[in-house]
């Protein structure tokens, strides 16, 4: 596997790929692989003739005051990580690369209709700078296929909705949470957590699953589901920011009849900030 730095160089190798009627797929990162991580760039590899995973921690998707500055790095771990599953590229830019025009005044990219809602509401700007760095990356890569996690849901539908309007001739593929052994969704920043905090963090999925077993009854509540499982999270030890029932179609407030759902949470435990989801399909 190659690690490139440098956008033009990249170019070059996928210019190369592309005469030869190579098909290309990516997973954006910012590092720190895990098993989660993994899972996609096995998902990538199966898929396409050659597989490019970038790792850069986008500063401008981080609020002030969030964790940009202590994000962990590890880059050694993450190389031997990729080598052994066979990818072609890592590409590893530095900001000058992807912000030749710095970060005040620069072009931004966002998804209206997504972005204010759910997290949005809690990390103002969050989702902007994401679509902004990934149609960066989009157009370094050029890839045939991306593949983004159903952990990220919310991104995952901003990034969808930002390759239909701006006509990105991208194929967006989203593929399931991979979670620990008890329940807990695998994330980069669940190294955050210490002893007692990590036997508790299990609970948000169970909350979930119990929220989705209330909501696929006749006539269920969904309001009154939502506030129940956020004072059950409040009262395990979380600060929650917010539970929500939505329609997976938009992700707007979910109401009765309708039948494909996504249940959303994000919930402070300690100094991590924990997001997780599940899909109900509601019986006829
Ligand atoms: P990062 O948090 O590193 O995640 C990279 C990809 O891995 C995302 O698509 C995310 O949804 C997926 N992922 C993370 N944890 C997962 C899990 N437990 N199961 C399945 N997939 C998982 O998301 C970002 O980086 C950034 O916002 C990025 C898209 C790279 C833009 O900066």
């Amino acid at each position: 596997m190659d690690t490139i730095f440098n956008t033009a160089q990249l170019r070059k190798i996928v210019a190369q790929w592309r005469r030869n009627g190579e098909r290309i797929a990516f997973v954006p990162t910012m590092g720190n692989l895990h098993d989660g991580h993994i899972s996609l760039l096995k998902h990538a590899r199966g898929m396409a003739d050659r597989t490019v995973v970038s790792i850069f921690v986008n500063p401008i998707q981080f609020g002030k005051g969030e964790d940009y500055a202590t994000y962990p790095s590890t880059l050694e771990a993450d190389q031997d990580k990729l080598t052994r599953i066979g990818l072609d590229v890592l590409f590893a830019p530095n900001l000058k690369e992807l912000y030749p025009g710095g970060m005040e005044e620069d072009t931004r990219v966002t998804v209206p209709s997504l972005s204010n809602i759910l997290c949005g509401e809690y990390r103002p700007g969050h989702f902007t700078g994401v679509a902004t760095v990934v149609t960066k990356l989009f157009f370094s890569v050029q890839p045939d296929y991306a593949l983004f996690g159903e952990k990220d849901l919310q991104q995952l539908m901003v990034i969808r909705r930002m390759v239909d309007d701006l006509c990105i001739p991208i194929e967006i593929v989203g593929k399931p949470i991979i979670r620990e052994a008890d329940g807990l969704a695998m994330s980069s920043r669940n190294s955050y957590l210490n002893d007692d905090e990590r036997t508790i963090a299990p609970i948000i999925h169970q909350t979930l699953k119990r929220a989705s077993t209330a909501a696929n009854v006749p006539n269920a509540d969904f309001r009154e589901i939502e506030a129940s499982c956020f004072a059950r999270l409040k009262e395990s030890g979380f600060k929650p920011e917010y539970f929500s029932i939505r329609r997976s179609s938009d992700l707007m407030e979910a109401t009765l009849g309708d039948r494909e759902l996504s249940i959303l949470t994000a919930a402070w435990l300690g100094n991590a900030r924990l997001i997780d989801n599940i899909q109900v399909n509601v019986d006829e």
